[in-house]
């Protein structure tokens, strides 16, 4: 196992390129499935999710193959099973995303239902609730979701909870339905619509993406496409925070501003200077300290619950008291213990934390317990005085590309070291 180890400190500045959003890129890859054929996807991260997602397609039957640096090449031509077996969706939740895709595909899905995880329970019910609507035939055995579609009609789908993951399920197995799906409380997400996007270039009649409501109209034939993954926002909102509390000066390249203008907005009240141009955003960090901001996470266009931790990090060396409130996830608070562990002034009552910031934190040793636990670890190692260590560091590399080749670029001094206390 790797740790970083971090000597806070430095003001970081420069330019830094964002990488292609994996939460965009994993239903993108599930979409392959729809129709047979070859499929070049590009701006695709480099990261461990990914190749997790690449394995299930190939256990699928799919031939996989990255023919440039971020471009993955899908041949589903000979894809011929539909079980996802429980080693793969163990290791990463969102193998999920293939029930939508083998139902609209193949009219068979045999998914492993996916357990709780660090961040909360997760449940799928939303998911197949709606795939039920569309005339699905679902039965949960020996850990397994299995779903036979003799036909798909298409239905009106309320979900009583804003879901990503279900509303791009849901997406996938409407398209090829015959008639109308209207899905209702649909998620707004950049990612529910790039997925939109691409199946629509694959010839799928969908409108409303974007928005609460998205009607689908069936299809009975689809063409593989190729498509261009739209770029991260949280890694984007993740830099945006490095610079603020490294008191920096940066350029973020290769980014849309309008998929973070929630976390703007906070950030500007807490006293960062941000330019938004059409696919850069420049920020600077001249004051002290942030003031601090109160935030509540909510579904998009509302504050991310993906970027609750990387703000929290900020808050913890702000000019004042901030409540964070999470209402996404009912566990997602595991990063506090650790940031108290460098001084950080966090109270928690219920899911919401009050942070006194203080002046300065100092470095630890602290453990990462998820993904964006991990990035908040790393941001306020960024700015403690002396070393911070952060173990299990396998999570950040789940989700975000070159981190620290990034970081070390805007002159921050992180390093990644063999963890030997960890056993290997
Ligand atoms: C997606 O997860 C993201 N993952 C998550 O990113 C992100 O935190 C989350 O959306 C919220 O924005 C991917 O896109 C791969 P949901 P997803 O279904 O789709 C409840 C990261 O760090 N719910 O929108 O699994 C659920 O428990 C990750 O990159 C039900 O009750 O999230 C949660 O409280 C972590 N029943 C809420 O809805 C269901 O059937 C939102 O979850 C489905 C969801």
């Amino acid at each position: 196992m790797d740790k970083f180890v971090i000597e806070g400190g430095e003001r970081l500045k420069g330019t830094v390129k964002i990488s292609g959003s994996k939460n965009a890129a994993l239903p993108l890859l599930a979409a392959t499935i729809l129709k047979k054929g070859i499929y070049q996807i590009e701006n695709v991260p480099r990261l461990r999710d990914i190749g997790t997602m690449t394995r299930l397609l190939n256990i699928l039957g799919a031939k996989t193959e990255w023919t440039d640096k971020n471009t993955l090449q899908v041949d589903t031509n000979d894809l011929d099973n539909h079980i996802a077996p429980y080693e793969l969706v163990k290791q990463m939740r969102a193998s999920v995303l293939v029930l939508g895709s083998l139902t609209g595909g193949l009219r068979r899905a045999t998914v492993s239902y996916p357990g709780g995880c660090a961040i909360g329970e997760r449940p799928i019910n939303l998911h197949i609730k709606g795939l039920q609507a569309l005339g699905c035939d679902v039965n949960i055995k020996e850990g397994y979701v299995d779903v036979t579609a003799k036909r798909l009609k298409g239905a009106r789908i309320r979900f009583d909870t804003t879901t990503v993951g279900g509303t791009e399920n849901i997406m996938m197995a409407a398209v090829k339905a015959r008639g109308e799906t209207i899905i209702e409380n649909a998620a707004r997400e950049p990612e529910v619509v790039d997925l939109a996007r691409m199946l629509k270039k694959m010839g799928a009649r969908i409108d409303g993406e974007g928005t609460e409501i998205i009607r689908i109209n069936g299809v009975d034939e689809l063409t593989p496409c190729n498509y261009k993954v739209i770029p991260d926002r949280i890694e984007t909102g993740t830099f945006l925070i490095a610079c603020g509390i490294t008191r920096g000066n940066m350029v973020i390249e290769g980014c849309m501003p309008g998929h973070v203008k929630s976390l703007i907005d906070k950030l500007r009240e807490a006293g960062m200077d941000i330019i938004e141009n059409e696919d850069t955003i420049k920020v600077a960090m001249t004051k002290k300290r942030p003031m601090a901001v109160d935030v509540k996470t909510a579904p998009y266009p509302g504050f991310p619950t993906d970027m609750q931790a990387q703000i929290m990090a900020l808050m913890t060396v702000s000019r004042g008291v901030s409540a964070i409130t999470e209402t996404i996830f009912e566990n997602r608070m595991m990063h506090v213990a650790e940031m108290r562990r460098m001084g950080a002034d966090i109270k928690v009552i219920g899911n919401t934390a009050i942070v006194r910031g203080v002046k300065m934190l100092s470095g630890a040793k602290v453990m990462a317990t998820d993904l964006r636990a991990s990035a908040s670890l790393i941001l306020t190692g960024l700015t403690a005085y002396g070393t911070t260590e952060i173990s299990r560091i396998y999570h950040l590399d789940r989700g975000y590309e070159s981190i620290e080749e990034k970081l070390r670029a805007l002159g921050a001094k992180i390093e990644r070291r063999k963890d030997e206390g960890m056993g290997a």
